[in-house]
């Protein structure tokens, strides 16, 4: 019994790093749009998805001890820099697609934890992560409409890009 309660505490501790991780990362995206002096319209996009992922910023900095963070995170914080830099150069369709990219991803992390058999102990935690998922798919539904269909293959491959480096991040955001 004390065994199954350590391995639920080390999963969920696990789990709760790399959401920490990720929404670290998410902040850090709309600063890299924010820091390329986009046009109001995305400015405006960028400033109020900013303050949602802080909030859930805040959120995961209550679940998760200091000392359990990501020893990565000076990485994520490049990294979602750079995630949000690179496309608002290329103009905001780009940086639409983006985050609807990243915020598929973000959604499916979320429902895999949601949906765990672990968390059916865990209530508030799992409020928690519903809450901040219904968000992503908010800003998932905003972004693809604002994106429209997708006519550059181009942006088609950085968006893959962005999913495989985010599941990559997730990996390395659970154990470090
Ligand atoms: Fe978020
Ligand atoms: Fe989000």
């Amino acid at each position: 019994m004390a065994e199954s309660a350590r391995d639920f505490s080390d999963w969920l501790e696990g789990e709760l790093r790399s959401d920490h991780a990720g929404e670290t990362g998410a902040v850090w995206i709309y600063k890299g749009v924010l820091a390329a002096r986009p046009q109001q319209s995305l400015r405006q996009f960028c400033e109020r998805h900013l303050q949602t992922e802080e909030q859930h910023l805040l959120k995961m900095n209550a679940l998760l001890p200091h000392r359990a963070h990501s020893i990565l995170l000076p990485l994520w914080r490049i990294a979602g820099f750079m995630t949000g830099f690179l496309p608002a150069c290329f103009g905001q369709k780009a940086v639409y697609k983006t985050i609807a990219a990243v915020e598929t991803f973000v959604e499916t992390h979320y429902q895999q934890q949601i949906s765990h058999p672990a968390l059916i102990n865990a209530p508030d935690i799992r409020a928690t992560l519903e809450a901040c998922m219904q968000d992503e798919i908010d800003h998932k539904d905003e972004a693809a409409k604002l994106a429209g269909p997708s006519q550059n293959l181009f942006i088609d491959i950085w968006c893959w890009l962005v999913g495989a480096g985010s599941r990559c991040a997730v990996q390395l955001a659970r154990r470090l």
